[in-house]
């Protein structure tokens, strides 16, 4: 990985938030392609102020720090490049574990199986008040649930019935290798990260979302701030925003927790 961008990468038994850490060192003028990982956040940050949880050693805790020259309205491509390098990777672990085929993308960027079910989630974190070190940075991370749950765990209710792992769903039930995961993560991040940098690559990533993206065709709840609607979701912009038909109307949602109260069929 010696003409990555992604070489720097900063190992951490424990750490309150790989985010957390990166966002800081960004802000102190850390280049584009550090990349942090933790065995175990004792402060993990999930999307809209939830925290993110994982028991020490199981799963993938790993934020990456960007410096995307991109207009505002292009900023969700960010996060789906992340989240399209590691279906990528997913999607490229060795044959016997089958697990090709398996992971979605529900908008705006959780990693699902077939059935729904959160494999991995991914938060972006930007401050564009950060003048060091080159354009704006943003710190995307991803949490994937690697080893927990497993077989024999129990959960947090919370995620009883809708979180899984690839390690519940390889063949065989055994260990999956998170380094083996992270290797294959980065190397898929190179090649989606340097499409960001042109209006091509832009139209690509936009594109292989909307063809990864189990919420269109779904009816959906969205919720926003200042209150909820429900439709149908119908498609993606160019910038990778879900369009949704409400009676007949379509709206466009940047950002937002989305339901998907009927999956497609
Ligand atoms: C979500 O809510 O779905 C997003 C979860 C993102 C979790 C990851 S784990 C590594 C990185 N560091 C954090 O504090 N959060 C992200």
């Amino acid at each position: 990985m010696s003409d990555s961008r992604f070489n720097d990468v900063r190992r951490f038994s424990s750490i309150d938030s790989t985010n957390r850490y990166l966002l800081d060192e960004a802000r102190a003028g850390a280049p584009e392609g550090v990349v942090a990982v933790a065995d175990h956040q004792t402060a993990g940050r999930g999307r809209l102020g939830r925290s993110w949880e994982a028991p020490p050693g199981a799963n993938l805790l790993m934020s990456v720090l960007l410096r995307p020259d991109l207009p505002a309205n292009e900023r969700h491509l960010v996060t789906a490049a992340v989240a399209l390098a590691a279906c990528d990777a997913i999607e490229s672990l060795p044959r016997e574990l089958a697990l090709a085929g398996l992971v979605k993308i529900k908008w705006p960027n959780d990693l699902v199986d077939r059935t729904g079910h959160k494999l991995a989630g991914v938060l972006a974190e930007a401050d564009l008040t950060a003048t060091a070190g080159g354009p704006p940075p943003v710190v995307v991370g991803i949490g994937i649930n690697v080893n927990w749950p497993g077989p024999n765990d129990d959960l947090p209710p919370e995620l009883a019935s809708t979180a899984t792992s690839l390690r519940l769903q390889a063949a065989g039930g055994g260990e999956v290798d998170r380094e083996m995961v992270l290797a294959g993560v980065l190397t898929e991040l190179e090649l989606r990260v340097a499409a960001l940098a042109n209006p091509t690559g832009r139209q690509g990533l936009a594109s292989d979302l909307a063809a990864q993206c189990t919420t269109i065709g779904a009816s959906v709840r969205v919720d926003l701030p200042d209150g909820s609607f429900e439709g149908l979701a119908t498609g993606l912009t160019p910038e990778g925003h879900l369009v949704v038909d409400v009676d007949g109307a379509p709206r466009t949602v940047v950002a937002g927790d989305v339901v998907h109260v009927r999956p497609r069929v």
